[in-house]
């Protein structure tokens, strides 16, 4: 899978409830792989299965470590369990090049999902992970991080988002310089 595989906005899939996962098996492995591949390609930290255009409910993230390690994960039918606090960060997204915004999200949060091997897991997390993990657990239900700026912003943005979605996916995500705010 390659980062042009990447659906970009305007694209219906991105607004479709995905389908929760219920085989995990090597085909699911395997797709897992290449969403990491066009992930790292496309210089993001966050995939959603969405945008490669597969409306079921998984993603994987890759968290930067120190020593310029990359942790991989892997997310299926993630389910908010508690959620507290609240931050602001500048958020981007590989499907909707070229914009990011501020925007607010409770700071740590409490879920339950099932890895790779089907198991269920909880995991209760904040900062960065916990932020990546709200992004694209919106992205399995259709939303993205435009629809959650205020009024205003997205009276501002409503001419780049419109030029977005008559572009048919031929604007794509650029080469970042700042890794930490596109997924
Ligand atoms: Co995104």
């Amino acid at each position: 899978m390659t980062a042009d595989e990447i659906r970009i906005y305007g694209d219906p899939v991105l607004r479709k409830k995905a389908d929760p996962v219920v085989i995990f098996d090597d085909e699911l492995k395997e797709t897992a792989e290449g969403m990491y591949m066009a992930m790292l390609e496309a210089d993001g930290i966050g995939l959603a299965a969405p945008q490669v255009n597969i409306s079921k409910a998984f993603l994987v993230i890759g968290m930067p470590k120190e020593d310029d390690e990359i942790e991989r994960l892997f997310f299926a039918n993630p389910e908010m369990l508690e959620t507290g606090g609240e931050t602001s960060y500048k958020e981007g997204c590989l499907s909707v090049p070229e914009i990011s915004e501020e925007i607010l999200r409770p700071e740590w949060i409490k879920l339950k999902y099932q890895d790779i091997e089907g198991n269920e897991q909880i995991l209760e997390t904040d900062g960065l992970l916990a932020r990546v993990l709200q992004h694209e657990i919106d992205h399995l239900n259709g939303i993205l991080f435009v629809d959650r700026v205020s009024p205003i912003r997205k009276a501002l943005l409503k001419r780049a988002l419109k030029k977005l979605a008559e572009s048919n996916g031929e604007e794509r995500p650029r080469k970042k310089h700042n890794l930490l705010d596109q997924f």
